[in-house]
């Protein structure tokens, strides 16, 4: 007969301790969907889901399944304002850009991993604005408002976190950990060497 161990959650080993799992994560993009399908079911014709690029993936994939599916489209813009380490250059370069033309006619929602100092999202917003966007709403899985360098507020926030460099669920350390299945917080000996 065939035994089996009890699986023990393998942690990597760069990763100083879990600060979501993955069934808070379930439960943190299921409490978004809704309040998302709550808020534009009604008035929406067209909301586009616009995932910006690389960091958002994970999350865009569980969120994009939880929205109604009648009145969702998705576009994805990929942006670099970080290069290689854990502090943000300040400027925020557009590298892939929407591809929807008739934008005048999309409610937008850019769905993002983490805002920081709250840069890129303050200026992509200002960006799809000034294109003539119907409206444009942002969706962060997480928020460390401690860091906050411009004044910025999200319209859905996953979850607050402190001010610790986190990975996993999407969120990279120079393309790394971004498949790791929940948020842990990396050892600060993995970015100091
Ligand atoms: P902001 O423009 O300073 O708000 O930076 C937001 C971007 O910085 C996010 O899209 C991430 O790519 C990156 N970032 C900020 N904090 C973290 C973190 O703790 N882990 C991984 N990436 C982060
Ligand atoms: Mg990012």
């Amino acid at each position: 007969m065939l035994t089996f161990s009890i699986m023990e959650e393998t942690m990597n080993k760069d990763v100083l301790k879990v600060l979501l799992s993955e069934e808070e994560l379930n439960a943190t993009v299921d409490r978004l969907a809704t309040q998302i399908n709550r808020d534009y079911a009604s008035h929406a014709k067209r909301l586009i889901l616009l995932g910006i690029l690389k960091g958002s993936v994970v999350f865009m994939g569980d969120l994009m399944k939880k929205v109604d599916s009648s009145i969702v489209e998705i576009d994805f813009m990929k942006v670099s304002s970080y290069g290689s380490g854990t502090k943000s250059s300040g400027a925020v370069n557009i590298i892939l850009d929407i591809q929807r033309k008739d934008i005048a006619e999309c409610d937008i929602l850019i769905v993002e991993d983490i805002v920081d100092s709250g840069r890129t999202l303050s200026y992509l917003v200002e960006y799809l604005r000034l294109k003539g966007a119907k409206s444009v709403r942002t969706c962060a899985l997480l928020d460390k408002p401690s860091r906050r360098e411009v004044d910025f507020n999200l319209d859905y926030v996953g979850a607050q976190i402190p001010d610790e460099f986190v990975v996993g669920y999407g969120l990279d350390y120079d393309e790394k950990y971004r498949n790791l299945p929940y948020i842990g917080i990396l050892r600060p000996e993995v970015y100091s060497k």
